[in-house]
């Protein structure tokens, strides 16, 4: 694994177990923590986070980040929508350029992964994030619906979806509740895509008939559910809306990966485990930015094939 040394201050030191961190901050809210009893190079570096961010790369075993409060982890996802570009929804640990090249690679993988599956059906996506993947499938599906918690999240995936398509109808039309005072902020014609519907909440928020959607999808956001509870509660939601769930999770990576406070990373079995009795059907690992991605689609089994 990439680590790099960073220059700095030394802010503080933790004790965590019988770990000790220290944690530098930087210029531009840039963090390091340094694994100190090991005396190993740095566990992370994180490039171009947000001033706003700051325990981002906090270390935290499993168990301390399945309690972290909701209003917590939603304060980080609003946070973390002022980094720039695609860091927004990459992980920090890597440059920009990493991360641009690392998406355009990610997008080609996915939607190679995913061919027939999502051309001319309806998408529901979870988590939209800035729409870097939602601009995808809004270029090949006939409707997409997507959600995201973060309100700031959902503002950037509206700006850039507004880009892609200028031939679209007015926002007042397209988007959903919190979103439209928002819309206001691009001179009240904020600009979307006809295809496309996004909407301010959790999955289980919402509204929507069962069955509705040809594919569920999501990228990168099962991870960032930390609660168990609320990761089954989404799950079960999915299976609800379709038959057929694409997944593309980052995937455990061994006990001691410098993975941020907000991100558990589950082996792919257990992915497995928790969408039953969903099948498997498909799979791919694919190294984002040299990080272990699984790609997995689930359907729907059925005892009669004719139901
Ligand atoms: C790492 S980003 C991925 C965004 C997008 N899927 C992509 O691949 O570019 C995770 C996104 O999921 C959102 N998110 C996290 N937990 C969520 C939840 N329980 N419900 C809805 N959105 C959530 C965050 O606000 C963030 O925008």
């Amino acid at each position: 694994m990439k680590t790099r040394i960073a220059q700095g201050n030394v802010e503080g030191a933790t004790q965590r177990g019988t770990r000790v961190f220290e944690r530098k901050l930087l210029d531009g809210g840039i963090t390091a923590i340094r694994n100190k009893s090991s005396g190993a190079t740095p566990a992370v570096q994180s490039f171009a986070t947000s001033n706003a961010e700051k325990r981002t790369y906090e270390p935290a075993e499993r168990e301390e980040k399945e309690r972290i409060p909701a209003s917590e982890v939603l304060e980080h996802w609003n946070a973390r929508a002022q980094r720039a570009g695609v860091q927004s929804v990459m992980s920090a640990r890597h440059t920009p350029e990493e991360n641009e090249e690392a998406t355009r690679k990610l997008q080609v993988d996915v939607f190679d992964f995913l061919r027939g599956q999502i051309e001319g059906k309806k998408v529901f996506e979870l988590g939209v994030g800035i729409g870097r993947m939602t601009v995808e499938l809004a270029k090949r599906a006939r409707k997409v619906a997507g959600c995201d918690f973060s309100s700031e999240m959902l503002a950037r995936a509206a700006e850039n979806l507004r880009k892609f398509n200028p031939l679209v109808l007015n926002a007042k039309n397209d988007v959903e509740n919190k979103l439209r005072a928002r819309a206001v902020a691009f001179g009240g014609r904020g600009y979307m895509p006809t295809n496309v519907r996004l909407y301010l909440g959790k999955i289980f928020d919402l509204r929507l008939p069962a069955k509705s959607f040809d594919l569920v999808f999501e990228s990168i956001v099962l991870l960032h559910i930390l609660d168990p509870e609320e990761l089954r509660a989404t799950i079960a939601r999915m299976q609800e809306l379709s038959n057929r769930i694409f997944i593309c999770e980052h995937t455990f990576e061994g006990e001691a990966f410098p993975i941020s406070r907000y991100s558990i990373l589950r082996t792919a079995e257990e992915y497995e485990e928790l969408f039953k009795p969903f099948k498997l059907v498909k799979k791919k690992t694919h190294l984002c930015a040299g990080d272990s991605f699984t790609l997995m689609l689930f359907e729907k089994w059925k005892q009669n094939p004719h139901e």
